[in-house]
């Protein structure tokens, strides 16, 4: 595969705690996790101790256009190795503040699972809210740090996910990398949805073609 010249890289930062005992992440991570421009960063694999390199994370940061954090939904949340991540490497006067530019104008996409079903993300639903309102202090983080947040990249549902629903959405991540890095997703489109993977062909320009 050749990659554009003036393509876009990609940062996948992927954190889960249990990847032996995963069924859904351990699929979608093999959709994207090879493509050229794309550079896979496992947290726990890194930092099984917990001890964030912050200098390199950063410099990591620094050589990409777009930041993914993927990761399953825990307690309403994300895994506490993103939190101590998020709480070092994203230090005042650097990643924000008012000197604080490294991560300006950067994209920001959340990759995320859910066990509950989208039914329960719903004002009217057990959990009383989306998954977008889950995600707020994500949303916070990208524009106090002046970068652009992406909806979200949501598979719902993974306590009852059929084989076809994981390789549809692994392919469907797949394609989303694929079209950030090379710039041809339509962004005005994508930010009117609730999810990024809710009309795949409407956002990537010439899918329908
Ligand atoms: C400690 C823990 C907390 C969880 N909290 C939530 C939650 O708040 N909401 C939810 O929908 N699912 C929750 N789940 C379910 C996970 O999100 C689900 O198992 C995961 O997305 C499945 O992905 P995997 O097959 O890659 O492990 C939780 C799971 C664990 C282990």
């Amino acid at each position: 595969m050749t990659t554009k010249s003036n393509a876009n890289s990609v940062l996948i930062l992927f954190a889960h705690p249990a990847l032996q005992k995963s069924r859904v992440n351990v699929r979608l991570i093999q959709y994207v996790r090879d493509i050229e421009g794309v550079t896979f960063h496992d947290l726990y694999e890194a930092y099984p101790d917990f001890h964030v390199q912050v200098q390199f994370e950063q410099e990591q940061l620094m050589k990409h256009d777009i930041i993914v954090l993927h990761h399953p939904i825990f307690w309403f949340s994300i895994p506490a190795l993103l939190k101590e991540w998020m709480d070092l490497v994203l230090e005042h006067g650097w990643a924000y503040g008012r000197r604080g530019r490294a991560l300006k104008g950067k994209k920001l996409l959340s990759v995320i699972s859910t066990g509950g079903r989208e039914s329960l993300y719903q004002k009217e639903g057990y959990n009383k809210h989306t998954i977008g309102e889950f995600l707020l202090p994500i949303r916070q983080m990208a524009y106090v740090c002046k970068m652009d947040y992406l909806p979200p990249f949501v598979v719902h549902g993974t306590n009852t996910i059929t084989e076809e629903e994981i390789v549809r959405q692994g392919e469907c991540y797949q394609k989303i990398i694929t079209s950030l890095r090379d710039g041809t997703i339509d962004l005005d489109a994508a930010c009117s949805l609730s999810r990024i993977n809710l009309d795949v062909e409407r956002i990537i320009k010439g899918a329908r073609t």
